[in-house]
């Protein structure tokens, strides 16, 4: 028992007024709303249940533990991992357990990680590429961080869009490291120290095209097309030297390409929001603009020595199933997807290289590094080319 605890003396009669008087309140306020809410004039905003103590939905722990728990135990910071930016992020806790780690690292991680200052960082970029190899870089990974501002405008959007204290929770995570992805790309970007180029045409109608979807079908214009393309520039391009810290960016974009498949298993798509062609077609019209970024960037991807429709077939190859896997469905099954696409990359190829020989650009994987490909393996276990 706590003695420093002394129960005061009040009222009880106008205690026990007050609890009928909220407790009447309380009914006249809901039964308002649910009279408003059923006749489409308003009512409860929030799709949230106080009486069950979870957002609409329920708990969905399972999407809480796979996507919010998850990107807790993931969580990085950009002082720690490209320390030559200008963040201060990282707890003194977590500055320590990091110079610890980096003792047990390879000499190659170890450099990667040194504590570069932005100067040297600059110098290092300065040696290690050639002016148009620094401006081919940047013309690549600008699309994505155009494609990362919109990633985190259209997390928000969905943030009040999903049901379930777990969707919600998960969504809240990718709104937090869509931002961390945009601030901390943008200062990667600048440290090459060249224009950085606006959205193209085909990136605008895209990205514009997503943040406009309706409902869930913004799932599939972010969290599969967007996503995947996302994940494979970052897989592309991870292990080239000063670019380590986008291995980190490529785990957290695998964890959102799987969202659509984890949320949609617990709140499934109708057969209508499935297979209605309309909805079809807009899927369609989103990946046409995706397709159009393909020859626009291949002068850059080629600068690189990256064949642009290797990475087109590549990413996709992990769209198609993506979606199908997620119930998204296009005009066309992948199986007949795949090569009609494949015949019209081959067309294009034919008449503007030299000796074009026919390929399958869809059994192509240009995502490189062991980890990289292990994270995909997890994502895209019938997507990774058999050979
Ligand atoms: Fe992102
Ligand atoms: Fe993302």
């Amino acid at each position: 028992m706590n003695d420093a605890i002394v129960k005061l003396e009040i009222d009880q009669r106008a205690v026990e007024v007050n609890q009928w008087i909220e407790y009447s309140a309380n009914k006249l306020v809901r039964l308002r709303d649910r009279v408003l809410g059923a006749l489409h004039l308003g009512g409860r905003k929030a799709a949230y249940d106080d009486e069950a103590y979870e957002f609409v939905g329920g708990a969905s722990d399972s999407l809480r533990r796979k996507h919010y728990d998850k990107s807790l135990r993931l969580l990085w910071k950009a002082e720690n991992e490209a320390p030559f930016l200008p963040f201060h992020d990282a707890s003194p806790v977590e500055r320590n357990m990091f110079e610890l780690a980096l003792r047990s690292m390879t000499d190659d991680e170890r450099q990667a990680r040194e504590r570069l200052s932005l100067p040297a960082f600059r110098a290092f970029l300065d040696q290690t590429y050639t002016l148009r190899q620094k401006r081919a870089i940047v013309a690549i990974l600008a699309a994505i961080g155009h494609g990362e501002a919109y990633a985190w405008l259209v997390s928000a959007d969905l943030l009040n869009q999903v049901k379930s204290t777990g969707g919600r929770a998960a969504l809240t995570m990718q709104v937090l490291e869509e931002a961390k992805h945009f601030v901390v790309l943008r200062e990667l970007l600048q440290a090459f120290q060249v224009p950085i180029p606006r959205q193209s045409a085909w990136e605008y109608l895209l990205l514009e095209g997503v943040y406009k979807a309706p409902g869930t079908e913004k799932l599939f214009g972010m969290n599969v097309l967007v996503e995947s393309i996302a994940l494979s520039f970052f897989g592309l391009m991870s292990e080239m030297p000063g670019l380590e810290v986008l291995r980190l960016f490529h785990l957290d974009e695998a964890r959102h390409t799987g969202l659509p498949g984890n949320y949609l298993a617990e709140f499934p798509l109708t057969r209508f929001q499935r297979w209605n062609p309309a909805a079809r077609l807009r899927r369609l019209g989103l990946i046409l603009p995706a397709l159009a970024l393909i020859p626009a960037l291949e002068g850059e991807m080629a600068e690189l020595g990256i064949d642009a429709f290797e990475f087109g077939g590549s990413v996709i190859r992990k769209v198609g199933v993506l979606a199908e896997r997620s119930g998204f469905a296009l005009p066309m099954a992948n199986d007949k997807l795949f090569p009609a696409l494949n015949r019209l990359f081959n067309a294009y190829c034919k008449r503007t290289r030299k000796g074009h020989q026919a390929r399958d650009f869809f059994a192509s994987e240009t995502t490189v590094g062991e980890r990289q490909l292990a994270v995909e393996r997890e994502v895209f276990a019938r997507a990774v080319s058999p050979s």
